[in-house]
């Protein structure tokens, strides 16, 4: 066993079991990475209901994973779970199109008003690749621009080092097994430095930069004013394409995402995550001009499993309720309730709790202030102290993610936020 060793609880016994018998068969016990990171082992669970999730031990958790973002409106909401069923009877998978897709695109393209036209896709992943295959193809360039503690998905070239980074200039150090062209094609800025992204634009030849608008996969960090301005100003002179990655905040921080809260727009959009409540579908979007080269098939963007009838049955119900019940003030409200009242429990004991806008925040343990990047973060983030805090939430029946990020739902009530920060004050007190 590679993560904390012993059960001492004893509360994780049936899992612990359960690790055991799927890592003989299963590398690593899991099927994905990021999952490698739960204590004392990667957790089983056996169902999900509202904001609640139970593991094979019975244990019950107010769940702020949220399935690492997805389910916005909380697990098995009625309509989402009614739809689904619904397209189940009628099938699965056609090798063609259905009716879902258009009332989908259509009702993607009238909420978000710089989206014309769109691809689906499975996941987050598919889309980072196919908007920097668009970039490149419409600029004829190979070069770019990201950031450091930003995350892109797994896939060649974009998961490269997430380290600082003092120089923009040399290639980022890549995983095992992974392309070293491939990343050699990509140039890392620190987040919030414009005059590195000025230096890289007059040294390299930029197809694209690529970021999250908030940058969500190192604390939340929220661009400082202008930058992401200063950014597109940038992308405009030098004839690159402007990609942002909404695959977490989209139709979350608000209906329009964080480019609706920002106030400013890139070139391409990339959803994922709650854009179906937890079934597996992402997509692209941009103006029609730049997604010409894959509706003419020369940008190929392909999958067996894109639009499946569930997912996009799935994704047009919450965008419906998205939509009709305008659940983002509620969502504000609950997650304001709880930032402020877990800075409360927390601020003797160095807790900070960095939230920018919608139903997601950090929480760590380090300097007040709001972190300008990852360098900074890593330098106020006390490891130790954030992993004994989630371990101690986690035993007495709170589930953050394994890096101290929580997701709020609408299924979230006052009760359970009022739970959640009871739970939360004994277990700062084991800090
Ligand atoms: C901002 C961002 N982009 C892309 C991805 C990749 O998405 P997926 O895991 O669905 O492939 C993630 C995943 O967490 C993400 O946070």
């Amino acid at each position: 066993m590679s993560m904390k060793e012993t059960d001492m609880s004893g509360r994780y016994g049936k899992s612990i079991a359960a690790h055991t018998r799927r890592s003989r068969v299963i590398a690593g016990g899991v099927n994905s990475n990021v999952r490698l990171m739960s204590r004392p082992v990667p957790l089983t669970f056996s169902r999900a209901h509202g904001a609640l999730i139970w593991d094979i031990d019975d244990n019950e958790y107010i769940d702020y994973a949220a399935g690492m973002g997805p389910t916005i409106l909380g697990h098995n909401h009625p309509r989402v779970l009614a739809a689904v069923t619904k397209a189940m009877q009628s099938g699965q998978c056609f090798a063609g199109q259905h009716e879902l897709e258009a009332e989908f695109a259509e009702s993607l393209v009238a909420t978000i008003p710089w989206i014309e036209n769109i691809r689906i896709g499975l996941a987050g992943s598919d889309m980072d690749l196919l908007a920097i295959r668009i970039a490149k193809a419409v600029t004829g360039r190979s070069n770019i621009l990201r950031f450091t503690g930003h995350y892109h998905g797994w896939i060649d070239p974009l998961l490269v080092g997430a380290g600082p980074t003092k120089s923009p200039f040399g290639s980022p150090p890549v995983g095992l097994g992974q392309s070293v062209a491939a990343a050699s094609e990509i140039v890392m800025c620190e987040w919030n430095d414009i005059s590195l992204v000025e230096q890289v634009f007059a040294a390299h030849q930029i197809a694209c930069v690529i970021m999250e608008p908030i940058m969500c996969n190192t604390g939340v960090i929220p661009p400082q004013p202008g930058f992401i301005e200063a950014v597109k100003v940038l992308c405009k002179k030098h004839g690159a394409i402007l990609v942002i990655d909404e695959v977490i905040t989209g139709f979350r921080v608000g209906l329009t995402g964080a480019q609706g809260h920002l106030n400013v727009t890139g070139d391409i959009t990339l959803y994922a995550k709650a854009i179906a409540n937890g079934y597996p579908m992402a997509a692209i979007g941009s103006s029609r001009e730049l997604m010409a080269a894959v509706g003419r098939g020369e940008v190929n963007h392909s999958g067996t499993y894109n639009s499946g009838y569930l997912s996009v049955a799935a994704g047009v119900e919450t965008m419906k309720i998205l939509v009709e019940e305008n659940p983002y003030p509620a969502l504000q409200k609950s997650t304001v309730r709880l930032v402020e009242g877990l800075r409360k429990i927390g601020s003797g004991k160095g807790l900070a709790v960095d939230h920018v806008a919608g139903s997601l925040f950090q929480v760590r343990f380090g300097a007040q202030e709001v972190m300008p990047n990852r360098e900074h973060f890593a330098k106020n983030s006390d490891q130790p102290k954030l992993m004994k805090f989630l371990d101690s939430l986690q035993d007495r029946g709170v589930r953050p993610t394994s890096r101290g990020l929580f997701f709020v739902s609408v299924a979230h009530d006052d009760k359970l936020v009022d739970r959640t920060l009871e739970i939360a004050q004994a277990a700062i007190a084991t800090i």
